[in-house]
């Protein structure tokens, strides 16, 4: 029988591993020595004692080779969503979250931007807490397939994805995806580095500019 079968309504991750760019001891020094400086740092979603450092990353010289990594993977997003050729990605938030045992970030989504990712420098063995997405479609909750599924081999039966990132992987998601980072396991700190990426017109100041 000719048939055929349409993935409608996906939500697309992406990974991407450090080729060598980004030199990942020093952005591990950078983090901490911005703690040490602001050790209260600022409270978002981070619970359990994790720290949260202000938003204003990308303007800091000891993150440019990761700035640069990024937008260089963040292009490969752009060409492989058919945007035009004139859309550039603009980090225009940067901040650092470090987990320590038992922090936590609660479910969230990142407003007013259009793509976010995430950095992983430190990532410790066994259970440093997993980032969970949330399947978006809210009706599909409604029904419950599970008990007639021999499996969940389709990423599409899932209600949730859950990744443990490799440390020096960048994940990049829709900034309306919602996720939640579970609880570190471990008694080493879980480091991650998330940015906003905002699609500008190329030579327009405003977005989408037209
Ligand atoms: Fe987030």
């Amino acid at each position: 029988m000719d048939t055929e079968k349409m993935t409608a309504f996906p939500s697309e991750i992406y990974l991407f591993r450090n080729d060598g760019t980004v030199d990942n001891e020093q952005v591990v020094r950078a983090i901490y020595s911005l703690r040490e400086q602001d050790p209260e740092g600022v409270h978002k979603s981070n619970m359990g004692g994790g720290w949260h450092s202000n938003e204003y990353l990308f303007q800091d010289p000891r993150f440019e080779k990761l700035m640069m990594f990024i937008s260089t993977c963040f292009k490969m997003v752009l060409e492989d969503n058919n945007y035009k050729k004139e859309v550039v990605g603009d980090i225009d938030a940067s901040w650092a979250i470090v987990n320590k045992h038992a922090s936590f970030n609660v479910a969230h989504v990142h407003a007013n931007t259009d793509w976010s990712c995430c950095f992983y420098p430190r990532m410790p063995a066994g259970d440093p807490g997993r980032i969970v997405f949330k399947d978006p479609r809210s009706a599909k909750s409604m029904v419950d397939h599970s008990k007639y599924l021999d499996n969940y081999d389709s990423l599409a039966q899932h209600s949730v994805l859950a990744l443990t990132p490799y440390e020096e992987e960048l994940v990049i998601f829709p900034a309306w995806l919602e996720h939640e980072v579970h609880p570190n396991n471990t008694n080493e700190d879980r480091i991650a580095l998330a940015c906003n990426i905002q699609l500008k017109l190329e030579g327009k100041d405003e977005k989408g500019g037209y």
